[in-house]
């Protein structure tokens, strides 16, 4: 009987498709604005083109997609949703709770989703035991990006303790480099914040304080050393980091002006854009201290309710293109993310992608993978922006290290 159901559905799919009722295509709503997002998002509209399906787009600037999800309010609230759009964790559920997803349970049946896309990215794709969006990729956070010319010229070895890290970054600056290439926007603050975070205090505290929201562990020892550690970093950035956008950080890397970056992978998107390769010209490893930890975030695309057959076949279309092993390949080796299916091989993905698919393996089986506070996927968009303001006020002098861990505690009870 279900086996008739699924075989239904599939065929009413694929006359909707068959009646060439692509026409109208899919407006897209996402934040790949930079030279490497770009690139893979040529993939995907490339993909599509090849489909019949036509592109309409939607980008909104601004990593971690806060703006892009303050304009996908407004759409909805003007009852004008984009067909598609790309999303992040807890965001995905609010929607689904909403009402607003459309549901790809049949899709999903027909393609043998639940075998192949690991547990840890199904708890946000799916809502209600319904699939309600397509992941594209993992990406992971604590990463850093490293120049291999100046740590050569300086001697410097890929650091394995904090003390090291901050050594080679006196390092660089001593010689007149700028030792951290950073934006000072508050999705990359808490980005960077994430990894040290996870580096003072392991998965435990990771746990208590971004997931399970623990008061002590927010307001405690180790969350004060995590702000104190940020104001080490804040003394390695150069004057002129206030605002500047994530990729142009990366391109200090890339042009060999600054040693390090702590950025998540989609930092390599902009390195192999420059036309570089890992391993040669830049260098990853894990933030210092939080070796054999995984924070990871999942792009994801949520479909929205539209009421147009065509525009409804043409998500399907996409949702089926976007989870297709050969896609997951073609997107994630341009990207710098790793694919969101656990059966595609890591043989075309460069050494940084090489890396990222063991590592993620090895902690989803050792319970040390866990969602990114930063990009959506520890807690509620509320809790997450209430973060976000402690964790930037304190990068920009406005709390000391004692001050932000008890505002931490403060933020979040409002937030909630
Ligand atoms: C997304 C990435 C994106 C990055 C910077 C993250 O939240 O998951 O796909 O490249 O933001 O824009």
């Amino acid at each position: 009987m279900k086996v008739l159901t699924t075989l239904k559905a599939s065929v009413a799919v694929l006359a909707l498709t068959a009646a060439g009722a692509h026409a109208q295509g899919v407006e897209v709503l996402h934040w790949w604005t930079s030279g490497g997002e770009a690139a893979a998002l040529n993939v995907l509209k490339g993909d599509l083109e090849t489909q019949g399906i036509g592109w309409t787009d939607m980008p909104v600037a601004g990593g971690g997609g806060s703006d892009a999800m303050t304009v996908l309010r407004a759409r909805v609230t003007a009852g004008d949703p984009p067909t598609a759009v790309q999303m992040l964790g807890f965001s995905i559920q609010d929607w689904a709770g909403e009402g607003a997803l459309a549901n790809l349970n049949d899709l999903a049946a027909e393609q043998g989703w639940d075998a192949v896309v690991p547990a840890a990215l199904q708890g946000f794709s799916k809502h209600d035991g319904n699939w309600v969006s397509a992941p594209v990729n993992v990406h992971s956070t604590n990463w850093v990006w490293a120049n291999t010319a100046i740590m050569a010229e300086l001697g410097i070895e890929q650091p394995t303790s904090w003390e090291e890290f901050v050594a080679a970054m006196e390092a660089a600056e001593a010689a007149g480099y700028v030792a951290l290439a950073h934006g000072g926007q508050a999705w990359q603050d808490a980005t960077i914040f994430d990894s040290i975070a996870m580096g003072v205090g392991g998965p435990e505290f990771y746990q208590a304080a971004f997931i399970d929201l623990d008061p002590e562990a927010l307001g405690g020892a180790q969350m004060v050393e995590a702000f104190q550690r940020m104001e080490t970093l804040r003394g390695f950035v150069d004057d002129n980091f206030s605002g500047r956008d994530w990729n142009l950080a990366s391109a200090m890397v890339a042009n060999g002006e600054a040693l390090f970056q702590i950025m998540g992978d989609w930092a390599k998107g902009e390195f192999i854009n420059a036309g570089q390769t890992a391993g040669v010209e830049f260098q990853c490893f894990r933030v210092p201290g939080s070796e054999g930890t995984v924070t990871f975030n999942s792009d994801q695309f949520a479909m929205f309710n539209v009421t147009d057959e065509a525009a409804m076949a043409s998500q399907q279309t996409m949702a089926s293109s976007v989870m297709s092993p050969e896609f997951q390949v073609a997107f994630n080796t341009v990207k710098g993310s790793v694919p969101a299916r656990t059966d595609i091989s890591d043989e075309a993905f460069d050494a940084c992608g090489k890396l990222g698919m063991a590592q993620l393996a090895e902690a989803s089986a050792s319970g040390t993978l866990f969602g990114s506070m930063a990009h959506g996927h520890a807690n509620p968009p509320a809790v997450q922006n209430a973060m976000y303001d402690v964790i930037t006020a304190h990068f920009n002098g406005e709390f000391d290290a004692e001050t932000a861990a008890a505002e931490m505690v403060t933020a979040v009870e409002l937030a909630q």
